[in-house]
């Protein structure tokens, strides 16, 4: 029923000749005008970061930490409960921070009434942990996950729940992790109270403070509260000096084109997968859902009292609602020394040649038949869409052509350059390591990465968390065997000691 209603939505749509979203989005704005849905005044509420998360014990190589998974009653805004889903019961999850090469145990236990699978993205982890989403955990069972922290990068934990993972997330299961190392904290950057994560989310909300789950008939999905850290458009108090934000779209679908509204530059100093090898200055950037940018902004040029708001500037085919074009504001407050500094040189990652590649693969991502496909298919456990082999580096052109969507296209596993986008250069604040490429309208983004350092099955799909469900979503194969995702099933309750 669904896909036909969709396809005649589509079909209108396409006769109009206007954007795929409109009409809908149109009635969502008739519905959070009319006073009906939950919202607040931006800025009103305080800026908060989500707890560390503290393992139960450690020994010489490992650290073990545990999660529970389960419904919690939150507040988004002051004396209004939110139903979610959350890792120990919040939004976001409580943040792990670990160090390059100590190896996590992460223990999840599933307390709600469905199933779930738990992906560490960016993580090169073992096909058995890294969330396969055939591999869930049923209600009553948990899963122990191991994690290699084989790099230092700014990570994220969220549900990969085969076909539902667009409204696990929604209701709350996504939370940041970071593994740090020796070269990294050695650098001069703003550290402790000045390195900020901002997970960056849109919701929206019945008057009764509930989530309404609008995927638009399965098309994307546009929340009309921008919240930062689980709080609706914050305000946070800084210093006149340097803080290092780290950056983390995790939206379901919405992209955003971060501004500071004084027009000052935004300092990008790290991707989805780690340093630089220099910083970029930019005035705008877009950030698409998944993607990570480590960014600094420099408040000491502002005189004590100035307020700067991190503005989301227009996209395409991201719906616009009353404050769509604001994400936080920073209030420059007091006076403080700085000896913080960005260093010329970052880290020493090196172009990877395009000489190196030993073949390149096509996948075009389009909406047939009122589904996202790849290649003209959907998810299959018993496909594989690729097979390089261990070390072999391919070039992968990811194709779009259609004006009307926009994708971020997610491999697991590797981490790649972007070579090109329609045939141009990237932009310079993508010149890094990354696992997730902004695929834009009407765009072909040249991608190049080298297959390591494990063998096995891999997902690679749109990380727009709606298409990915229905059903852009494909599998490649390293190399030849390797562990089966499936072999090391979660268990039931009650658990063994940790
Ligand atoms: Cu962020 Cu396959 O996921
Ligand atoms: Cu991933
Ligand atoms: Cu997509």
């Amino acid at each position: 029923m669904k896909i036909i209603s969709r396809r005649d939505f589509l079909t209108l749509t396409a006769i109009a000749g206007s954007s795929i979203v409109l009409p809908i989005a149109l009635q969502n704005r008739g519905y959070a005008q009319n006073g009906k849905s939950q919202t607040v005044q931006p800025f009103t509420l305080p800026f908060r970061t989500p707890p560390v998360l503290k393992p139960i014990r450690s020994d010489r190589t490992t650290d073990y930490y545990q999660i529970t998974m389960r419904p919690a009653r939150v507040e988004f805004f002051t004396g209004v409960k939110t139903a979610i889903w959350g890792y120990n019961g919040m939004f976001p999850g409580p943040t792990i921070k670990q160090r390059k090469d100590r190896q996590s145990v992460v223990r999840v236990i599933n307390n709600l009434s469905r199933s779930t699978s738990v992906h560490l993205h960016g993580m090169a982890s073992q096909p058995q942990y890294d969330g396969y989403a055939e591999d869930f955990i049923s209600p009553g069972y948990y899963k122990d996950y191991v994690y290699p922290n084989n790099r230092a990068a700014n990570f994220w934990y969220h549900d990969h729940m085969m076909h539902q993972s667009a409204r696990n997330v929604y209701m709350g299961l996504a939370g940041m992790y970071i593994v740090q190392d020796d070269a990294e904290l050695s650098l001069p950057l703003p550290k402790d109270a000045y390195d900020i994560p901002l997970i960056i989310h849109d919701k929206q909300f019945a008057s009764d403070g509930s989530l309404i789950f609008n995927d638009q008939g399965q098309i994307t999905l546009m929340g009309d509260v921008i919240t930062v850290n689980g709080v609706p458009w914050p305000r946070m108090e800084v210093a006149n000096r340097k803080y290092r934000f780290r950056v983390l779209n995790a939206s379901i679908s919405r992209s955003y084109r971060l501004a500071l509204s004084t027009g000052n530059d935004l300092i990008v100093i790290g991707t989805d997968s780690g340093l630089m090898s220099a910083p970029v200055t930019t005035q705008d950037m877009r950030i698409g859902t998944a993607e990570r940018y480590d960014l600094i902004i420099d408040f000491s040029q502002y005189p004590i009292g100035t307020q700067v708001v991190l503005q989301n500037l227009q996209l395409p085919n991201n719906d616009n609602y009353d404050n769509t074009d604001k994400i936080l504001r920073f209030d420059v407050v007091r006076t403080e020394s700085d000896n913080s500094s960005i260093p010329s040189t970052l880290s020493d990652i090196q172009p990877i040649p395009e000489s190196s590649a030993v073949r390149t693969r096509n996948f075009s991502f389009d909406l047939q038949n009122g589904l996202w496909v790849i290649n003209g298919n959907g998810w299959s456990r018993d496909r594989i869409d690729a097979n390089p082999q261990l070390e072999d580096v391919e070039i992968w052109n990811l194709e779009h052509d259609s004006s009307n969507s926009f994708h971020l296209i997610h491999l697991h596993l590797i981490d790649c350059q972007i070579l090109d986008r329609n045939g141009q250069p990237p932009f310079p604040y993508e010149r890094g390591f990354k696992d997730v490429f902004y695929v834009g309208e009407n765009e072909t983004v040249r991608v190049i990465g080298r297959f390591r350092p494990n063998a096995g099955k891999y997902m690679f799909h749109c990380h727009n968390i709606v298409h990915e469900d229905h059903d852009m979503m494909s599998q490649f194969q390293v190399g030849q065997g390797g562990i089966d995702p499936l072999s090391a099933p979660p268990r039931r309750l009650p658990a063994r000691p940790l």
